[in-house]
């Protein structure tokens, strides 16, 4: 089978900020549609400065960003917000209007031209983020997870082919990092390209395929997050810790048993853990 043509190409992308900082440098890096993507590496390593370049928030110093084989070069900011939605790692940045109403009427104003349609898809997104209380209050008077929630909100309610979030998870409790896992999963579904940079290695290890690892504006590693989050080497040069899962397998392994280098899922390990102690516990009832 042919393998599918890549959605998005990065040739060789530098940005140097205006202060003179290198925050790219020799960016390459090819995306297919349907992917799902975590980007990490340590603070400064210049993930939330690549993902700027996707819907030309900034313009690379040198090199060549291509979507569906045009060149963004030329792209308006507004042309390329349709098809990239980036989700602000903070949401202040991005959040304006006066009322929570009026942030997501903002967003879908350009794709509904009649009024009555409008209001009703903006109920629709309100009802459908579980924001509908907050409705007449104003971002700013939104707690840090529900201004995150709100600004998740106005950008995926506008159904862009590319989704990217800057730290989805930070500051979230296991509530909406679960309906989080959720919503990715749902955009997985319906074959949406999906990055997310984050620090969480729980969450990468268990629901993302793909990790780009960055340090000083470059990539270091690109590929399964298994084998990335994996290697002792990778995570420690980028301040990861292995994920839990990992560090139990490596010890149920010293310990004699079997080795379990593909499982990555919490529910898994447990299950395999449930069945030892079990085993052990009959074994003791016996002797
Ligand atoms: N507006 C700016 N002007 C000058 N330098 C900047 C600016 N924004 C970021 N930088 C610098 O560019 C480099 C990359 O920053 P960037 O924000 O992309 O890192 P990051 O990987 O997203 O880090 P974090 O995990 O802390 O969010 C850093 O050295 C940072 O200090
Ligand atoms: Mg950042």
């Amino acid at each position: 089978m042919m393998k599918e043509l890549p959605l998005i190409i990065i040739d060789g992308v530098d940005y140097i900020y205006p202060n003179g900082t290198a925050a790219l440098k020799n960016i390459s890096l090819t995306i297919h549609k349907g992917e799902m993507i975590a980007i990490m590496g340590k603070n400064g390593a210049g993930k939330t400065t690549l993902i700027r370049t996707l819907n030309g928030l900034i313009r690379p110093t040198a090199g060549d960003i291509f979507i569906n084989y045009e060149n963004i070069n030329m792209k308006s900011i507004a042309e390329l917000s349709q098809r990239v939605g980036l989700i602000f790692q903070n949401p202040s940045h991005q959040l304006f209007a006066n009322s929570v109403e009026e942030e997501i009427k903002f967003s879908l104003k350009n794709l509904y031209q009649d009024n009555e349609e409008l209001q009703l898809k903006t109920d629709y997104v309100l009802k459908s983020f579980n924001l509908e209380k907050y409705r007449e209050r104003s971002p700013l008077n939104l707690s840090g997870g529900e201004s995150k929630k709100l600004a998740i909100a106005s950008i995926m309610c506008r159904d862009p082919e590319v989704l990217v979030f800057d730290e989805p998870t930070l500051g979230q409790d296991a509530n909406e990092i679960e309906s989080f896992i959720k919503l990715i999963d749902k955009e997985k579904k319906k074959e949406k390209t999906v990055i997310i940079i984050t620090h969480n290695v729980e969450f990468a290890f268990e629901f993302i395929p793909r990790t780009i690892l960055m340090a000083e504006g470059q990539i270091i590693a690109d590929g399964p997050t298994l084998n990335i989050l994996s290697s002792n080497f990778l995570t420690e040069r980028s301040s990861l810790v292995l994920p839990q899962t990992r560090q139990l397998s490596l010890a149920l392994s010293k310990a004699g048993f079997q080795e379990l280098t593909n499982i990555t899922s919490r529910h898994e390990i447990t299950e395999y853990l449930m069945k030892i102690l079990e085993n052990k516990i009959t074994s003791i009832k016996e002797e």
